[in-house]
């Protein structure tokens, strides 16, 4: 695990500071780089109040950061290292509880504990517009340092429920009652704390734990909706009902109460698998950021203009990312009349959004006009980096590569979005492979936050790391990945896919499949995804690949003969379901099962119960399995980069922590030993595709998880 841990005996410079000035004592906190309340600042912090109160010439307190931020919270990492004193619960009653008022001066966001310090104190001075949250149900767990109890105390019951239970930022400015003084900017906060010390003194300390609450019909009946609410949304979540519960327990109980309730909930909520996946996933997703063999000082490229090869389902929903950061747009097609519709699309796309009030019109208008289009490649010398999405076949890819190559400046980056072609083999068509790289959107590319980022072997640093920045830039997670067919995300969703077909086959139905995979979490199941996505997608893969996969006679035979006969998915209104007047609802098809039977029956294959137990394993524990392959090869970074793949690209449910951590967690000898069952049940296809990782079975010996290679 990595992170802002600065709990090192060796790393002793102060990261609390404390001065006396005009009757006043300031505590700043300066742990870079986020003020995450570890166990040094929380004693620090605890010694720094109990001077001010000794301190005789000191009459008021202010506590604030030195750093942009207030503060994070608590210092995450320590979540897995036990109980360190002073625990966090008891330097903020300290606070509370001292006889001189103290103020804090919210000069920064403040989140989770950092907020729960705040409201312990007895006087807050923000500004308007910072942002401040309980974001501590998105690690699986609630706010455990009295912010459930003293939150209450200072806002409405439904403010405070929607904070908690959301974990979403909320501006100061919509919660005028938990602050005193709500200045413009952050700038004017420390001073105003000081103007505000002679009322601070004159009101004297003014404890949030003094406001009393009681429950009524009224809120009783506030709480047991708002249980039902969440109950609906969160399902597979354990800590928003647990938010709900603590707040509730705020009205029920007094203040020490309340707080003992607090921390009861607060150790159920961390001893779940969802925490451990939550908080595994925090990580998870700031490592993906890491480039670990790329020098940290290397500087990056300037990305201002971009250009995008194919106006079509991909090159236009890349544009739109572009141009919805400011960043203009030149789109290639071959016609005009491609151009017309592709940019057609995108301006359809835009107006929806505006009909939905999620844009303006002039918002538009000023994204429109970062896009244009042209049919000469002479246009694109000027751009910073292309993207190409044009037809999956690699002599097109090749021949517009070398067309780039021809006119682009020196230094402008060539990016590929294919999704199956070997970009080292793209790279060659140019002069200058190591500007060559993968940029792997996922469909829709306006929407999808997921962005794989290929590294061809000659692909050079600097282009990784601007491509890493530039996919922050478009709000996108970028994860590095390296050559493969599929790379990481296509290539373990194969397997998956290739599985769940095979359970049709085996006797078990869509439906059946699609509820196992939905009840696990994911938001639909394979053949809902295949629809969706088109089966004829999956069916030209397979044309290309027949050495992959011709010793399996079985291999997604309904699925072709289903495309064979036009029901290629939604689009069609049929595929493996049936969709009535364009309606996107998946409606079961008797059909599908009879030409299952029929192929089964022509192929050997004996029909029989299938358990959802069973349909589960086969489908996620192959998956798995394929990943271990890819982590063996180096074509992932690290196994938590891979869950951060299926849950950005694949919708893989966030409380299992992705496919990797959902193994760690299962264990893996467990996934062995049902790899191992299933190739010996499944005759000569559990022969082949059962075949376990080496990499599986050598973290099995060695007594390793996953996590351990992170
Ligand atoms: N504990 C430990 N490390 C933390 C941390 C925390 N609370 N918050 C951030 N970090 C680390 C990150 O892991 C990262 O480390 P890295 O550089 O080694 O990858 C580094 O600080 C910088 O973080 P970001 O990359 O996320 O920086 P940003 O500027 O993009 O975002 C932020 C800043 C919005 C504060 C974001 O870091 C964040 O959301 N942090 C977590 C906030 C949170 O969940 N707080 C609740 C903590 S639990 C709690 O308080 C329990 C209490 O109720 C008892
Ligand atoms: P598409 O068929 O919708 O669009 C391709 C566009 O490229 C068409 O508008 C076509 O006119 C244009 N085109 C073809 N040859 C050209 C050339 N030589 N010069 C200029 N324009 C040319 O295809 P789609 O779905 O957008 O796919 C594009 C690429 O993105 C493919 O490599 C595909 O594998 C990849 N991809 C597709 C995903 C998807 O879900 N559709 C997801 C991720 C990647």
């Amino acid at each position: 695990m990595q992170a802002n841990n600065h709990n090192d005996q060796s790393d002793k410079s102060p990261v609390v500071q404390l001065t006396f000035k005009d009757r006043c004592a300031l505590i700043q906190l300066c742990n870079k780089p986020v003020n995450a309340l570890s166990q040094q600042v929380r004693s620090e912090l605890l010694d720094a109040i109990k001077r001010a109160t000794e301190n005789a010439d000191c009459h008021a307190i202010i506590i604030t950061s030195d750093l942009a931020l207030f503060s994070a919270g608590a210092d995450i990492s320590e979540f897995s290292t036990g109980n360190l004193s002073p625990m966090l619960p008891e330097v903020l009653n300290t606070i509370e509880n001292c006889p001189k008022p103290v103020i804090a001066a919210v000069n920064g966001s403040a989140f989770g504990g950092g907020l729960e310090l705040a409201l312990a104190c007895h006087y807050r001075i923000s500004f308007a517009k910072n942002k401040v949250g309980l974001p501590e149900v998105h690690l699986g767990i609630l706010p455990g340092a009295g912010g459930t109890q003293r939150l209450p105390r200072l806002l409405d019951t439904q403010s405070a429920l929607d904070m908690i239970v959301s974990g979403a930022p909320t501006p100061v400015s919509a919660i005028n009652s938990v602050f005193d003084k709500t200045l413009d900017s952050a700038q004017e906060v420390v001073k105003a704390a000081f103007d505000f010390i002679d009322e601070a003194i004159s009101k004297g300390p003014r404890p949030t734990r003094a406001v009393s609450l009681s429950m009524n019909e009224e809120k009783a009946a506030l709480f047991s909706q708002y249980a039902e609410g969440v109950e609906q949304k969160a399902k597979g979540f354990f800590a928003p009902l647990k938010c709900v519960e603590a707040v509730k327990a705020a009205y029920e109980n007094n203040f020490e109460g309340g707080l003992k309730r607090e921390a009861e909930l607060f150790m159920a909520c961390m001893e779940t698998p969802q925490a451990r996946a939550q908080q595994h996933f925090f990580f998870a997703e700031r490592a993906a950021s890491h480039l670990a063999d790329i020098d940290k000082a290397l500087e990056t490229r300037d990305v201002k203009s971009v250009a995008i090869i194919g106006a079509g389902t991909m090159g236009g929903g890349i544009a739109m990312n572009f141009a919805n950061v400011g960043i203009p747009v030149k789109l290639l097609e071959l016609k005009p009349e491609a151009l017309d519709k592709g940019l057609g699309i995108i301006r359809k796309n835009y107006e929806n959004s505006a009909k939905k009030g999620k844009l303006t019109a002039e918002q538009v208008e000023q994204r429109m006009s970062l896009l244009s289009g042209t049919t000469s490649y002479d246009d694109l010398a000027d751009v910073d980096l292309v993207i190409e999405a044009v037809f999956e076949k690699m002599s097109v890819k090749k021949e517009v590569f070398s067309a780039l190559d021809k006119v682009c400046k020196p230094g402008a980056i060539l990016a590929s979005n294919t999704s199956t072609l070997d970009i080292n083999e793209i790279a060659q068509a140019t002069s200058r492979p190591e500007d060559v790289i993968g940029l792997h959107f996922f469909s829709p590319a306006n929407v999808m936050e997921l962005l794989e980022i290929v590294r061809a072997e000659k692909t050079a640093d600097d282009v990784i790391k601007t491509a890493m920045q530039l996919a922050k830039t478009i709000r996108k997670v970028g994860v590095l990945v390296g050559v493969c067919f599929g790379f990481v995300g296509n290539r373990m969703i194969e397997v998956y896919g290739r599985e769940a077909n095979r359970l049709m086959l085996e006797g078990a139905s869509p439906e059946q499949v699609d509820r196992v995979i939905t009840e696990f979490g994911l938001p639909m199941g394979p053949f809902t995804m295949g629809d969706m996505a088109g089966l004829d997608i999956g069916y030209f893969v397979r044309q290309s690949r027949q050495s992959f996969i011709q010793h399996d006679p079985s291999y997604c035979v309904v699925a072709d003969e289903l495309v064979e006969a036009g029901r290629v998915g939604l689009k069609a209104g049929k595929g493996v379901y049936l969709y009535e007047n364009g309606s996107r609802k998946p409606i079961p098809d008797p059909q599908v099962m009879e030409i299952a039977k029929r192929k089964a029956q022509e192929l050997g294959i004996e029909q029989r119960e299938i358990s959802d137990q069973e349909i589960l394993e086969r489908c996620i524990y192959p998956l798995i399995n394929e990943g271990a392959e890819i982590l063996k090869e180096g074509i992932a970074q690290r196994a938590s980069d891979i869950d951060v793949i299926y849950v950005y690209g694949y919708g893989f449910p966030v409380f299992r922590g992705g496919p990797m951590k959902y193994a760690d967690e299962v264990g893996l000898e467990h996934i062995l030993a049902r790899m191992t069952h299933y190739q010996n049940k499944l005759g000569d296809y559990g022969q082949h595709w059962f075949e376990a990782s080496s990499l599986l079975r050598e973290l099995v010996e060695t007594n390793k998880d996953f996590s351990s290679l992170n």
